[in-house]
């Protein structure tokens, strides 16, 4: 979807739709204060039947409204007006976008930043809208023979309306972050989406590949097993010993910072499977750990973001990917390996794999000499049942980074929740003959996963989110979120500006 701004009054705008908010008890926001003007009442008419309430995100359509040269009107209930914040704006816009989704309107106007949102700005009411509408007009149907036509949305242009000059600026950039986001998710959804058997380690290497020839500014490498070997991945080969797959390790750099900048490192988990291994997964949704590539997919999409943002920073995607699976060669419960660290491991539960080729992505991501690392992973089920799918799970060693990702996560609508890293959990980990275990225990699973990790990243300030509750949907609306993008992308812009 093109995205752009334009100035000027809502009641002499030539659109297919006018998107415009109105309020509880039949109070109008600037937009509606316009149109009911120039329409005769009509707006103030339509409250007094009663069809809308105002209600945040509740619709109503008005066709060829007499008055005005827009096609249709879209108004759009913004709640009380008087309480207006983050989460009510967020119900608003997505309401609308939800509307204009199955709509035949191929291009919309909006004016819904022109509500007061408390504590924000137009760039930010701008930013949410179009990351928003970017989102609500996805679609994968990649795997269908044959396509649904009305499934696919009509709309191409998404223009927002602002009264003068100086705000064109400030809506500008917001309408380019949102769009950018919005690209970033929507890459992060298709890789997620695809199927095990399609989307490899191998596939998301040459993805990556095309990423690279698509923004000159990503500079794509590419290492195999045989060089992974080389560098000591025992950890990481040991997960992929057990699959027909060649595990993959994709590096993706972006230097639009200065050069002497130390770049953020974000390592992304890239299981494009995970059975299991030798202690096979259940059979129920088995299917769904085709997402246990999530992490990896929202590192591309931050890539995605960045390269079309051209942010002036520079940051290093590191993407282990391999598969889990059962086999003659696969690990197997109470085997023995050897990290790139040098710290040998105990598997304990082969299961236990996302920590296993983490490690090495992490012990590999020093050469960057990063300024942080941030590794992204659908890495336990206990986190999805400790905070279920509204926040990511977050944990770290260095206080700043972790407060600056709340902060993130608070901004975009995409929130994390810290969990404690507390030294008292390492026990957990003790294992009678390697270093370490692979596994602590059934009590604090996403901790002890965070534990493990934290091994390995003494030297850098680092932090991890778990993401198993919030990559993807389960049930009827299943399908990958494109989360952690939006978290990430706010905050590498909040390290720009
Ligand atoms: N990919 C899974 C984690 C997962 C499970 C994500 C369910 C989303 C939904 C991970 O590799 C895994 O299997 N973790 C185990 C760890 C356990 C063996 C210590 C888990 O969470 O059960
Ligand atoms: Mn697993
Ligand atoms: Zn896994």
């Amino acid at each position: 979807m093109d995205f752009s701004v334009k100035k000027g009054s809502p009641e002499s705008q030539k659109t297919a739709c006018l998107v415009i908010g109105v309020f509880e008890k039949k109070k109008l926001t600037p937009a509606a204060e316009a149109i009911n003007g120039a329409t005769d009442g009509a707006v103030l008419a339509l409250l007094k039947g009663g069809d809308l309430k105002g209600k945040p995100g509740q619709t109503l359509w008005m066709h060829t409204p007499a008055g005005v040269p827009a096609e249709r009107l879209l108004l759009v209930g913004c709640g009380d007006k008087t309480t207006l914040d983050d989460a009510t704006y967020r119900k608003v816009i997505q309401g609308a976008a939800t509307a204009l989704r199955p709509s035949a309107a191929k291009d919309a106007l909006c004016c819904l930043q022109d509500l007061e949102v408390k504590g924000r700005d137009l760039t930010w009411k701008v930013q949410q809208i179009a990351k928003a509408m970017g989102n609500a007009v996805y679609l994968f149907d990649r795997m269908k023979s044959e396509k649904d036509k009305d499934a696919i949305p009509s709309l191409k242009k998404f223009h927002f309306l602002v009264a003068d000059r100086e705000a064109v600026g400030a809506a500008e950039s917001g309408s380019k972050q949102g769009a950018a986001v919005a690209l970033g998710v929507a890459l992060a959804k298709d890789l997620a989406n695809l199927p095990g058997n399609v989307c490899t380690p191998t596939y998301l290497a040459n993805e990556a590949k095309k990423l690279g020839e698509t923004y000159k500014s990503l500079q794509i490498s590419v290492l195999e097993e045989k060089e992974m070997e080389k560098l000591g991945m025992g950890a990481l080969l040991s997960v992929s010993r057990g699959s027909r797959e060649p595990a993959k390790l994709i590096t993706m750099e972006y230097r639009g910072g200065k050069k002497g900048d130390k770049p953020i490192v974000l390592v992304g988990k890239g299981l494009t499977f995970d059975a299991g291994g030798i202690s096979l997964k259940p059979a129920a949704a088995m299917d769904e750990m085709k997402y246990d590539m999530c992490g990896a997919a929202g590192v591309f999409g931050a890539m995605r973001a960045l390269a079309e943002l051209k942010l002036p920073i520079n940051v290093v995607g590191v993407v282990p990917s391999s598969e889990n699976l059962p086999d003659g060669a696969a690990n197997k419960p109470g085997d023995i390996v050897t990290s790139m660290s040098g710290q040998t491991i105990e598997i304990l539960n082969t299961d236990a794999e996302g920590r296993l080729i983490l490690c090495d992505a992490l012990t590999y991501s020093k050469k960057f000499d990063p300024a942080q690392v941030i590794d992204v992973a659908t890495l336990t089920g206990a986190c999805v049942i400790a905070l279920g799918k509204q926040a990511t799970g977050l944990l770290g060693n260095d206080d700043e980074l972790i407060n600056d990702l709340l902060a993130a996560g608070q901004t975009s609508g995409d929130r994390a929740w810290q969990l404690p890293l507390w030294e008292e959990y390492q026990e957990q980990l003790k294992s009678p003959f390697a270093d370490m275990a692979n596994i602590g225990g059934r009590e604090a699973g996403t901790v002890t996963a965070a534990c493990f990790l934290s091994r390995y990243t003494k030297e850098y300030k680092w932090a991890h989110l778990d993401i198993a509750g919030t990559a993807w949907n389960s049930g009827t609306d299943k399908g990958a979120t494109g989360r952690p993008v939006p978290l990430l992308v706010q905050y590498l812009l909040s390290h720009t500006t």
